[in-house]
């Protein structure tokens, strides 16, 4: 069975889905390797490394899509055009992929693999359990996105984060609130403190409150009816429309001395949510930057664009998209650290084992024989059960 790597095709995207380390885990698995020349080169992976490591360097790109019987990708295809449609048309019938596929925000495209006879696993599906932490794939990357948010305010910044006492006077602490404590958020209050700032965080889900603290934030309650705040699998469920005005209403007053401003608020498969309109925005000081680590899923401030630097009465609004990739070196070692452990729970000797009685392999199948299999997915096709 071979284990192919295809140089990843999306504009500025860096990493790759296998480093030379991890080969060795496939070959135990009875994988033989074929990565496409210069797959790795952006993430600081010379094809000469891949070899030394057992793999075996491919010129050609065709080539490496025909040969596939295991398709490991970052980002799949259909997702934001992970590859053309040209690479996918070589793939064999039965070959199996898996990647950052979007099957939610992208169902279309996994009917699409499931009709080219394709077996379809998607990362962003692994569930949130202990025994798959090590296949989470989404945290990781969540994880660098929250440090790389806070580097990206702070030199966006006319202000410093750290305090100083300095011969010229003290330089008083930047005030950061981070909107949302998922993994993203949480990483971006512990490196802003690292960074000297003053943070405060607020999470629908009150249970972060102690994690806010063990990074050194300050958690801030908002008086709010509550609705139901956990959703399945530790996730934020979604609220309605007067609760949002509420809260909304409720965080303006604490964002009115802000000078950086992360939000990373999501529920899974649903447009982000808005908590910073327009007119809060326009409220927060001169000088404040906004980073919408949600931009990719809609935005949480009204104001942003994805991948652009917007300025409005003062006030920078970045959307940055793929800030995962900007540490393309350790945002790939994580994401083949994390495919390596899912790979060697499918296939054994060389075989693909399909138990769907795991839940991991379960709830991270999309597509097989010819059809979406995942119910969240067909949901979203609107194909009934
Ligand atoms: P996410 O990216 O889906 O959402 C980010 C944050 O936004 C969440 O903390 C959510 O509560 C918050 N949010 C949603 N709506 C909001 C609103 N209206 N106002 C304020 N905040 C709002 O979440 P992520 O980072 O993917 O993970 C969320 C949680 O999943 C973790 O904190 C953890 O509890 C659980 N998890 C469990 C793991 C495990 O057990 N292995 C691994 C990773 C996460």
């Amino acid at each position: 069975m071979i284990a192919a790597i295809a140089k990843e095709s999306y504009p500025a995207e860096k990493r790759v889905a296998l480093i030379p380390r991890d080969a060795a885990a496939y070959r135990k698995a009875g994988l033989d390797i074929v990565v496409e020349a210069g797959s790795g080169d952006a993430a600081l992976h010379a094809d000469s490394v891949y070899e030394a490591h057992g793999a075996r360097i491919e010129p050609d790109r065709a080539a490496i899509f025909s040969a596939a019987d295991l398709l490991l990708t970052v980002r799949g295809p259909g997702a934001h055009l992970g590859f053309p449609a040209a690479d996918l048309d070589r793939l064999k019938k039965g070959a199996v992929v898996i990647g950052f596929l979007e099957p939610l925000a992208q169902p279309e495209a996994m009917r699409a693999l499931a009709e080219r006879g394709l077996t379809a696993f998607a990362m962003e599906l692994i569930p949130r359990t202990t025994r798959a932490q090590s296949m989470d794939a989404l945290s990781s990357m969540a994880n660098i996105a929250g440090y790389e948010a806070v580097l990206l305010a702070a030199t966006r910044s006319p202000k410093m984060f750290p305090m100083m006492m300095t011969a010229a006077g003290t330089i008083t602490p930047s005030k950061v609130f981070v909107l949302g404590v998922g993994v993203a958020g949480l990483q971006a209050i512990a490196t802003a403190r690292r960074l000297g700032a003053l943070v405060e965080a607020y999470d629908i889900r009150p249970e972060v409150k102690e994690q806010v603290e063990s990074v050194g934030g300050r958690f801030v309650e908002l008086e709010i009816e509550s609705e139901t705040s956990a959703g399945k699998g530790g996730y934020a469920a979604a609220q309605s429309e007067d609760f949002y005005k509420r809260q909304r209403e409720l965080l303006a007053e604490r964002l009115e001395s802000v000078d950086v401003l992360i939000t990373t608020a999501a529920v899974p498969g649903k447009r982000a949510p808005v908590l910073i309109t327009k007119e809060m925005a326009e409220h927060l000081p001169l000088g404040a930057v906004v980073v919408d680590l949600a931009a990719e899923k809609g935005g949480n401030c009204e104001l942003t664009q994805p991948g652009v630097e917007v300025v409005h009465q003062g006030v920078t609004i970045l959307g940055p998209l793929n800030l995962a990739a900007k540490a393309a070196y350790h945002a790939s070692q994580m994401y083949s650290k994390n495919l390596t452990s899912f790979v060697t729970l499918v296939v054994k000797e060389g075989k693909l084992e399909l138990n769907l009685d795991d839940d991991i392999i379960s709830g991270t199948l999309v597509a097989h024989d010819g059809k979406v299999v995942h119910p969240a997915v067909r949901k979203a096709l609107g194909e009934a059960d």
